[in-house]
């Protein structure tokens, strides 16, 4: 097996309703490893942004409910700068809405992440965003709007987005759910190029089809993920 990248050990993540404890995940084990493809596979509301976010450092588990760690580094340790530099530069974020920004150009959506603390700054920014919108087949939308593009160049401009700062990892998080079967394919193929290019890839989908393309796939049921 390669190198141990990204790992959770033991993780709980509650989340509080007004009086009620929600608790989500509920002791989830997951050894990421450089380099693979790994599927996260649950139904709707068991939890799958829930982990993809802690593995982002985009939020944290319960106070005293397991880790995160990456390349042997607790996440709950690194310092805000660190964290910063974290979430810019170790991982790229894809989203099954796009979340793209509507009064932002296709090239200032996909440079966002480069401005950020952390991220590769302006410059490299534009070099990087015009150069992997131009592999997606985008070099003629690049001053066009969000609204004026279709569902997949929506979310190959959010692929470009999250691979801006280059991060090694890419989580994505159900990147195809809001595209027709077609497009959905057309943006997989994209996703498994660019894994075989040597990033490692954490996605999360409700789809089995989908997980069974994967490297690996794991199932997320009633907080926990087994095989
Ligand atoms: N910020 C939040 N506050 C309260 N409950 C939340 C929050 N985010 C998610 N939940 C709840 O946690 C559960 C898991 O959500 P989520 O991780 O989004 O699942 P999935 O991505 O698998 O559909 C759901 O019941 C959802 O309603
Ligand atoms: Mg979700």
């Amino acid at each position: 097996m390669s190198e141990l990248l990204l790992q959770a050990h033991d993780v709980h993540k509650t989340y509080r309703l007004g009086r009620v404890d929600v608790p989500v995940l509920r002791g989830c084990d997951v050894n990421v490893h450089a380099g693979e493809f790994l599927a996260i596979r649950g139904s709707s509301g068991s939890g799958k942004s829930t982990l993809l976010h802690l593995l982002g450092g985009l939020d944290r588990p319960d106070i005293d409910g397991g880790d995160i760690s990456h390349a042997g580094r607790l996440l709950s340790s690194l310092s805000n700068r660190a964290l910063d530099w974290y979430r810019a530069r170790t991982v790229g974020f894809v989203f099954q809405f796009y979340h793209l920004l509507p009064e932002l150009t296709v090239l200032e959506n996909a440079m966002l992440p480069g401005l950020v603390p952390g991220g590769v700054g302006a410059a490299a920014a534009r070099t990087r965003a015009t150069e992997l919108l131009g592999r997606f087949g985008l070099d003629h939308r690049l001053d066009h709007r969000p609204r004026e593009l279709s569902g997949g160049e929506r979310q190959r401009t959010a692929i470009a987005r999250a691979l801006v700062n280059d991060p090694p990892i890419l989580l994505a998080d159900e990147p195809t759910g809001n595209l027709d079967e077609h497009t959905g394919a057309e943006i997989l193929r994209l996703l498994h190029e660019t894994h075989q290019q040597g990033l490692t890839m954490v996605l999360v989908t409700h789809d089995a089809s989908i997980a069974d393309q994967a490297d690996r796939a794991l199932n997320l049921v009633d907080g926990r993920l087994t095989d």
